[in-house]
């Protein structure tokens, strides 16, 4: 018997590609070790994925499952295979698993081993992917924040052996959980991922051995190994040839135009999108994001006639409970609770037009002896009447112990990670006003001078001073800073939180730096609320507001918060995330399982003042009603570019070709602000503009870090349709991007946008990248490139 496996393994290994040998090789020890066990098999084979040696295509929706009440898990993954998946792609969370250094939890909400059971008792295979980096727009992208008490740490990196070790050991921690499930094994993982789209962070193929290695530490050992990224920089480094390349783009993407380069690299590897991105993540203070049905179907089916496996990200999304929510940067835009992402299946687990969509698309291209699952029975949804808050705790009136220090720190050297911090110090007396300048903010601060509130920084909007009145006597300063999520992608993403550098006041150009400091840390678990000595009033200030009610029978709804300011809430001691007025989220969704039948308790911290102390249960949930705040166009009312005595240093005419493109200019010229002046459209009747990313190249051919660029003007946003903010230019991300308004009329050209690059530079040249989906629309022909080191006139 031994002998013949061996004899078909050479055969098949004889055929197949170099990439598909080395799995074979693997099988091969695999099979002589259980030949008497039953064991599958999952590798990679001549331009397919192999299943015990049959071609398989990959039909995977991803889920993540601290994103869904684990009272719910089996649901959601029955629905998945209702929609026509044979495979749930999961990430795993390094910050979720070891909150505090050495101290792992796989139980419970946690408990990833038995996810992965429940998905194979459900006859469906799972891609794990256990970082250590993941992004998915959780806190710090799944890094733990108390890597940043480590001052000079560096993450994703090999230079960093603090970083290295520790990755090394949760990975470990994974592998003990984990990879008794490998499918070589008798479970159901077919694949797991090293790390997480590296190519758009770093080129350090090193690293990526070094954390290909750990993984198969780790006892991740028998499985197929991959890696996802864009194609666009999934060449930036090379990996072990037996890691099988993924790529990851959006609805509506080119196909073939994404699979170009990848095909003539590898062209004997299996093709897969391991994220096709069914809609988009939400930003607080911008608009609702969306990706239409057609685009996203079109796309899918094109990947289908062409044997392309794929995962759906999302396939649902469901809900960013507690303070796990990230952030993108620049600008920095932190991410709302709500993860519902426009995705197949929506936010309570219901199906959606899309889910239709898809599993119509799916029924006809299943692998042999498939079928599509049977749809669970939905779950209960339930109102639940105005309950009215008559209790609060005054924040200021229940200060924890202080932590003093001498100079300013963010808030994890007070060994916190999450929550609100309020900064306290005296202010000598002053007969004029002044100026306090706090670098930086982080994420935002209300600042209050013996008690009473002068002013707010808001970092979305590079806010940082506010005005201090004049006090008579030595007045006490408080600035109370909540933290919102930490950057998960990108170069900024060592995000400490609270007041990261110092804080100065001026009066006049003179300046002092503020020191001895109390320090108050509120952390955000449910024991420490609880604690507050409410009183039966309405607090006037940044308070906690407690009620209670009751239910005769329980099921999932959204509380409505669109009374309340910013903050967070727990219900029945789970704290199902973060609120703010400014939308586009104004519901949140509370699972039917977290409540009970009978007495239900809330608990909200608001920061500000609710306009109504009273909440209700809605069965529908409110994610796109935006309330525009001053962030959200960049041109005031009547403002206008006046560029009639600058000479354009370019005049250029831009192909029709989805790529990025260099241009140099013709000479070096020096300059902070940068235009870019769009005066005619690639198709003939559009009058808009779109760019979806920009870089600014000095003298010694480096792009010039996106960081401190600030959108100083721009003439047109269209905010209605979805976010095309100017910002979307430098955002990183190639799937979004900016254009001028397009509902309700558009705006004639020229379209202009100006970025302050933050300093002065010697500029060389620029990289353009217009919209990469397949609409043309908006796409630039004619164009002008100005530069100067004032602003232009407006
Ligand atoms: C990338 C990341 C994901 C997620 C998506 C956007 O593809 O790999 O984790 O952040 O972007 O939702
Ligand atoms: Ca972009």
């Amino acid at each position: 018997m031994k002998k013949l496996i061996l004899a078909f393994v050479f055969c098949v290994a004889a055929y197949y590609s170099t990439q598909a040998q080395n799995n074979i090789e693997k099988t091969n020890i695999g099979a002589i070790k259980t030949a008497s066990v039953q064991t599958s098999d999952f590798t990679l084979g001549q331009n397919e994925f192999l299943l015990n040696g049959k071609p398989f295509l990959i039909r995977a929706g991803e889920l993540h499952f601290p994103r869904i009440p684990r009272a719910y898990w089996d649901h959601r993954i029955k629905m998945l295979k209702a929609m026509g998946m044979n495979t749930v792609c999961i990430y795993l969370f390094w910050n979720l698993h070891e909150e505090r250094m050495d101290s792992f939890d796989f139980s419970g909400q946690k408990d990833v081993a038995e996810f992965v059971r429940l998905i194979q008792a459900n006859g469906m295979y799972c891609i794990v992917r256990p970082g250590p980096y993941a992004c998915a727009e959780w806190d710090m992208g799944g890094l733990p924040w108390w890597l940043l008490k480590k001052k000079d740490v560096k993450v994703r990196s090999k230079d960093d052996p603090f970083f290295m070790e520790r990755s090394g050991k949760y990975l470990k921690e994974v592998g003990k959980q984990l990879s008794s499930l490998q499918i070589q094994k008798g479970g159901s993982i077919i694949m797991v991922q090293v790390e997480n789209e590296y190519g758009a962070f770093g080129k350090d193929g090193d690293y990526m051995e070094a954390t290909r290695k750990n993984v198969l530490a780790a006892g991740f050992d028998r499985v197929q190994l991959m890696r996802c990224d864009w194609s666009s920089n999934f060449n930036n480094y090379q990996t072990a040839p037996s890691v099988a390349v993924t790529l990851n783009f959006g609805a509506g993407s080119d196909i073939d135009k994404q699979f170009e380069l990848f095909k003539k690299l590898y062209p004997s590897a299996p093709l897969m999108c391991s994220e096709y991105w069914t809609g988009w993540f939400d930003n607080w203070g911008r608009p609702h994001e969306t990706r239409s049905i057609n685009s996203f179907i079109g796309s899918l089916k094109d990947m289908m006639e062409r044997r392309i496996s794929f995962s759906l990200y999302m396939a649902h999304g469901g809900t960013t409970f507690g303070q796990w929510g990230g952030a993108n940067a620049p600008p920095y835009s932190p991410m709302v609770t709500s993860y519902d992402y426009d995705a197949p299946i929506d936010e309570q687990g219901r199906p959606t037009d899309k889910f239709f969509a898809v599993r119509d698309l799916l029924k006809n291209y299943l692998n042999p002896g498939e079928k599509i699952g049977v749809m669970p029975t939905a779950l209960e949804v339930i109102e639940i009447p105005k309950i009215t808050f008559i209790k609060s705790a005054n924040l200021f009136e229940n200060l924890p112990p202080a932590q003093k220090s001498k100079s300013i720190m963010p808030m994890e050297m007070f060994d916190q990670g999450w929550g609100r911090i309020n900064y306290r110090t005296n202010l000598t007396a002053s007969t004029v006003p002044r100026k306090l300048v706090i670098t930086d903010v982080h994420d935002w601060a209300s600042i209050f001078i013996n008690g009473k509130l002068v002013g707010n920084i808001d970092r979305r909007r590079a806010e940082n001073t506010v005005q201090i009145p004049p006090v008579s006597r030595d007045a006490v300063l408080d600035i109370l800073v909540e933290t919102t999520g930490r950057v998960n992608f990108g170069e900024a993403i060592i995000d400490r939180k609270g007041i990261t550098q110092k804080v100065e006041i001026f009066e006049g150009d003179r300046s002092e730096e503020l020191t001895e400091w109390s320090c108050y840390s509120f952390p955000v678990d449910y024991d420490f609320q609880s604690k507050m000595i409410f009183k039966n009033e309405h607090a006037t200030g940044p308070a906690w507001h407690k009620a209670n009610f009751k239910l005769s029978k329980t099921g999932d709804t959204y509380l409505d918060l669109s009374t309340w300011s910013k903050g967070m809430v727990w219900v029945n001691g789970h704290n199902i995330g973060r609120f703010w007025k400014i939308g586009p989220q104004q519901t949140m969704f509370v699972p039917g399982v977290w409540l009970k039948k009978g007495i239900n308790e809330i608990i909200v911290l608001d920061l500000e003042v609710p306009i109504q102390s009273t909440m209700m249960g809605l069965k529908r949930p409110v994610v796109d009603k935006i309330v525009p705040d001053a962030s959200l166009l960049v041109r005031k009312n009547g403002q206008k570019l006046d560029l009639s005595s600058v000479i354009p240093v370019l005049k250029g005419k831009f192909d029709d070709q989805k790529n990025w493109k260099d241009i140099m200019l013709k000479n070096i010229t020096i300059g902070r602000y940068f235009c870019l002046e769009a005066t005619t459209s690639q198709l003939d009747k559009d009058m808009t503009s779109a760019i979806a990313e920009l870089q600014v190249m000095d003298a010694e051919n480096h792009m010039i870090s996106t960081q401190k660029w600030k959108v100083i003007y721009a003439d047109s946003e269209e905010m209605t349709a979805a976010n095309h903010a100017a910002d979307r230019i430098y955002d990183n991300q190639e799937s979004t991007f900016w254009q001028s308004q397009y509902i309700g009329g558009t705006v004639p050209h020229p379209h202009q946008v100006v970025i302050d690059l933050g300093a002065e530079y010697q500029i060389k040249g620029f990289r353009y990248l217009p919209r990469s989906d397949k609409n043309k629309s908006g796409m630039i022909k004619d164009y002008n490139i100005y530069i100067s080191v004032s602003p232009f006139k407006m």
